[in-house]
């Protein structure tokens, strides 16, 4: 199977790649990558052997063309991805998440090639904290960022060009991940490496808001269910229970890295901040057979924190960068 991934740089797309490379070696990878600031092409170095990597633009009609008329399926990471940039400058998250995917369903419809679409769970909006529901597939579409409106507009792309083109895809909406590579602007990343170079750990607003994290190998995993077993033209939801609020990530991280649990500061609130996002993944479950591997969130933490005191090479570049747009945010 040749398949081309978009986004292979990025912090899920290289953990899909590698996992990939690891576990389906009759798989013939390309990875079409931008290397925005987000891209780091040396998340790839493990695997650079195993894998083509194009750098270029998914908004590039002609490249695109040529890449998805030599492969049999598409899996589609690239992203703007960052909800607080989103908020700073809207105008690259409606570029790269909607006209980049309007252009690779154009070429898959050209082409009629296999397509699955990388979705975020913000579609749906959020939900309060004392609301049993969770999101399922028919929860209506609610996004409330300059972000998340883009990922629903390229949801509600994908599911036009399927009934109206016949393309061959299916969408999966998957909840907040964490583990290696991903970069430090993100919540975890950015209080693993604050905490190692002596900054107190920055919270949003009071704290509460809840996410439901999920390992970003149980998300890729998810990912290869469903482009083996699902159905076109469905949308799958990956979670997998993880529900913690914001206080309580921080606190674990201080306590895993041996320092008091209340060493954070209180800071700004993120404008129009989701409150609660909460994933049913009953039909990933039942009709594919899918089951996370990582149960257990606190371990998986510990082993994130151990992975970013061990890669500084990877992240240091990043970070002086990083803080510097959060200070100019008063974040
Ligand atoms: P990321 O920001 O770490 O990586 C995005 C990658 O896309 C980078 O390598 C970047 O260089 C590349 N890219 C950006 N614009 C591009 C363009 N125009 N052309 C080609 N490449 C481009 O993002 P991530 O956290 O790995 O997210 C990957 C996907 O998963 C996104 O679609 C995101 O919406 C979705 N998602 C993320 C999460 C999460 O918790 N991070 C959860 C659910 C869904
Ligand atoms: O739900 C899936 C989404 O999860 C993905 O679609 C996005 O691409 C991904 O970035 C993530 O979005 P969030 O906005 O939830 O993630 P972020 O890491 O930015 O923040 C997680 C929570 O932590 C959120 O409630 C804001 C808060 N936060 C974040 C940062 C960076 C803080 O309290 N302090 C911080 O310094």
């Amino acid at each position: 199977m040749r398949m081309l991934v978009t986004g292979g740089a990025g912090f899920i797309g290289a953990n899909f790649v590698h996992q990939t490379v690891r576990e389906r070696p009759d798989v013939e990878l390309t990875v079409l990558d931008a290397l925005t600031y987000a891209g780091n092409e040396s998340s790839l170095d493990p695997v650079a052997d195993a894998v083509t990597f194009v750098r270029g633009d998914i908004a590039d009609t002609d490249l695109v063309d040529s890449l998805v008329a030599d492969t049999d399926v598409v899996v589609h990471f690239a992203a703007e991805s960052h909800n607080d940039n989103s908020l700073h400058d809207p105008w690259p998250f409606v570029r790269t998440n909607v006209i980049g995917t309007y252009q690779l369903l154009e070429a898959v419809r050209r082409h009629d090639t296999r397509y699955h679409h990388i979705s975020t769970d913000e579609v749906y909006g959020d939900l309060e904290l004392d609301d049993p529901a969770k999101f399922t597939p028919d929860t209506p579409y609610n996004p409330s960022s300059p972000y998340s409106s883009t990922k629903a507009s390229s949801d509600l792309l994908v599911r036009a060009w399927v009934r109206s083109f016949g393309v061959q895809a299916t969408i999966s909406n998957c909840s907040n991940n964490y583990g290696p590579y991903q970069h430090v602007e993100k919540f975890i990343p950015r209080q693993i490496t604050n905490v190692i170079d002596g900054i107190r750990p920055k919270l949003y607003g009071k704290g509460e808001n809840v996410r439901d994290w999920i390992h970003v190998e149980d998300h890729n995993s998810a990912v290869w269910s469903i482009i083996e077993k699902g159905a076109i033209g469905e949308t799958y939801l990956i979670g997998a229970d993880g529900e913690t609020s914001n206080k309580d990530v921080v606190e674990a991280i201080l306590e895993i890295m041996g320092l008091d649990c209340d060493a954070y500061d209180h800071v700004s609130d993120r404008p129009g901040h989701d409150m609660r996002y909460a994933i049913d993944a009953t039909r990933l479950r039942t009709e594919l057979g899918w089951e996370p591997r990582y149960r257990n969130f606190r371990e998986g933490l510990a082993a994130t924190v151990a992975w970013y005191q061990a890669n500084e090479a990877w992240w240091r570049p990043q970070k002086d960068a990083t803080e510097a747009k959060y200070a100019q945010l008063g974040r």
